[in-house]
């Protein structure tokens, strides 16, 4: 059995994008409200008493848009703190990072991952929702300024959507040659936009793989990082290129997360929420820790089970959750 060992933590549903595959602007969403989400102290309750006993080293914070989350700072120098703190990340969209780069770097972030859909103005814009003016100029310079601040790995995730920004691919994975960047290719997911998906809106990463080894070839590295992705590279290339294949390959075997939302419940799974349970609930009616401890590793012992459930059923769930609240 794998070792579970890596906590994603949503710290907020709401976000400043709508991106089309995650929280489409014509799909209505209920926010919660703020008394419903952890607070600060929730949060660090429960890394610091129930996880980090578990045996969980990892912890990635994700949203919604994490950014838009006052305390985060303060969160992120908490968990680092943490002796037995062997790696915490972050998940953003990217567009407050410019002024908010330097302060996570020193509170003890040292390694992020941005999406970045588009390198094309307009593209990028039709993907995230109309939000007036252009959002990518200010989403390029918060990537730029990560850099320079010191963030590595810095990993851009791009969700590869047929016809959107598929022409793409090339011009994103050359940004590898001669930066350090480390950009992902994913398989876009049936979940948050189904009508986005019933349009065969997904691509084998194998057949982005193709383009790129007949333009420049492409190795195997044999890096792999804390997550799904397979990793490889451009010959002689600064950077890398990852794939998360979720949909043409079965990862599930290998998974070592689970993932908490912003509102306390603890999922087994991205795509199942089979034996979810509430922490939330839990601290507030004043359970003890030992029994918050033993509802989380009754889950971790369910997950083994629940991961392959979710691919022999198919894809045609109903998803209680979109993407944006359980952090992807
Ligand atoms: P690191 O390797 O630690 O950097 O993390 P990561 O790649 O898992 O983090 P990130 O938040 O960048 O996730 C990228 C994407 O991978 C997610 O948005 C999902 O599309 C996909 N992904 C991550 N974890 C899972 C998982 O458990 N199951 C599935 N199906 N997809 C996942
Ligand atoms: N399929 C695949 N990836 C997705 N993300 C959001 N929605 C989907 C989906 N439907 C990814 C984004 C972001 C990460 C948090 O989740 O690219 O990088
Ligand atoms: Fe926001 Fe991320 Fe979802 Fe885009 S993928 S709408 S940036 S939560």
């Amino acid at each position: 059995m794998n070792t579970i060992d890596y906590l994603r933590i949503s710290l907020i549903d709401k976000c400043n994008f709508r991106c089309q595959y995650c929280m489409p602007e014509e799909q209505e969403l209920n926010y919660l409200l703020s008394e419903d989400i952890l607070t600060k102290q929730e949060l660090l309750t429960l890394v610091k008493q129930v996880f980090i006993p578990l045996g969980f080293t990892k912890f990635r914070l994700t949203g919604g848009e994490p950014l838009l989350r006052p305390d985060l700072v303060d969160i992120i120098a908490e968990i680092n703190n943490l002796s037995a703190t062997r790696d915490i990340s972050l998940t953003t969209n990217g567009y407050l990072l410019a002024n908010q780069a330097q302060s996570l770097y020193d509170a003890g972030l040292k390694r992020i991952n941005i999406s970045l859909d588009s390198l094309n103005q307009d593209t990028f814009d039709e993907i995230i929702g109309n939000h007036g003016k252009s959002r990518w100029h200010q989403t390029w310079l918060g990537i730029q300024r990560a850099y320079d601040v010191g963030f590595n790995p810095l990993k851009l995730n791009v969700v590869v959507i047929p016809g959107v920004n598929d022409s793409e691919v090339l011009d994103l994975a050359q940004l590898t040659i001669n930066k350090n960047w480390h950009i992902r290719f994913i398989e876009f997911m049936p979940i948050g936009n189904s009508q986005l998906f019933t349009k065969k809106a997904w691509i084998p990463s194998e057949e982005i793989r193709q383009q790129i080894r007949a333009k420049w070839g492409l190795e195997e590295s044999n890096i792999r990082g804390n997550g799904p992705a397979d990793v490889f590279k451009i010959p002689n290339a600064k950077g890398t290129l990852g794939f998360i294949s979720q949909m043409s390959e079965c990862f599930c075997d290998r998974c070592n997360r689970v993932r908490l939302s912003a509102d306390g419940w603890l999922r087994p799974c991205l795509l199942n929420e089979t034996g979810q349970v509430n922490l939330k609930k839990a601290l507030r009616t004043g359970k003890n820790i030992n029994f918050i401890q033993k509802k989380v590793q009754d889950l971790l012992l369910l997950k083994p089970e629940i991961n392959f459930k979710e691919r022999e059923s198919g894809t045609n769930n109903i998803y209680s959750r979109t993407m944006s609240q359980i952090g992807g």
